[in-house]
């Protein structure tokens, strides 16, 4: 009984290591994910990585290629799980041509179907920075 109640004890502590060190992880991705915002934009300084334009619309947008080389890319690059591929303009085309153009390609990338992630996986997204990326990687 005693033993029982032992083992027990030492699969609840490792158990809530493994919760410690899986909320770790996640702080430590979020932190990734937030920092290109918060760090390297401060409004009236020189913006690195984020276009002029950004900076001139008030600071905070992330530009296409922000999106897509943080987010998009991962997937579109090679074409994982058949995610239509950065350039492969002819093939982005026949997906518009066929769902009724560029704005329901981007209201799917937002909503999120099949293998593709609801906004790509860019949660802190706006719609026009989808959008962005989307005729970025389309050329459309
Ligand atoms: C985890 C992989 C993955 C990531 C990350 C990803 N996509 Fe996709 N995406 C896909 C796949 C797979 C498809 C094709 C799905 C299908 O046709 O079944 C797709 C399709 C699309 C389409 C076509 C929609 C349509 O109606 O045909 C758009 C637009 C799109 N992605 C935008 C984006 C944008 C913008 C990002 C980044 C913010 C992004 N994706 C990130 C996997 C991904």
């Amino acid at each position: 009984m005693n033993l029982i109640k032992k083992m027990l004890a030492a699969q609840a502590a490792v158990l809530a290591l493994w919760a410690v060190s899986a909320q770790a992880a996640t702080n430590d991705e979020i932190a990734e994910r937030i920092k290109p915002v918060g760090e390297v934009c401060v409004q009236g300084e020189e913006c690195k990585g984020v276009g002029a334009v950004a900076v001139a619309a008030g600071g905070g947008a992330k530009s296409p290629d922000d999106v897509i080389n943080a987010h998009c890319g991962a997937c579109h690059s090679a074409g994982v799980l058949g995610a239509p591929k950065i350039g492969d303009t002819a093939e982005w085309k026949k997906r518009a041509d066929e769902q009724g153009g560029i704005d329901v390609l981007l209201s799917k990338a937002i909503a999120g179907f099949n293998a593709m992630p609801p906004k790509g996986t860019c949660a802190t997204c706006s719609d026009d920075e989808l959008m962005g990326a989307i005729k970025k990687m389309s050329g459309l």
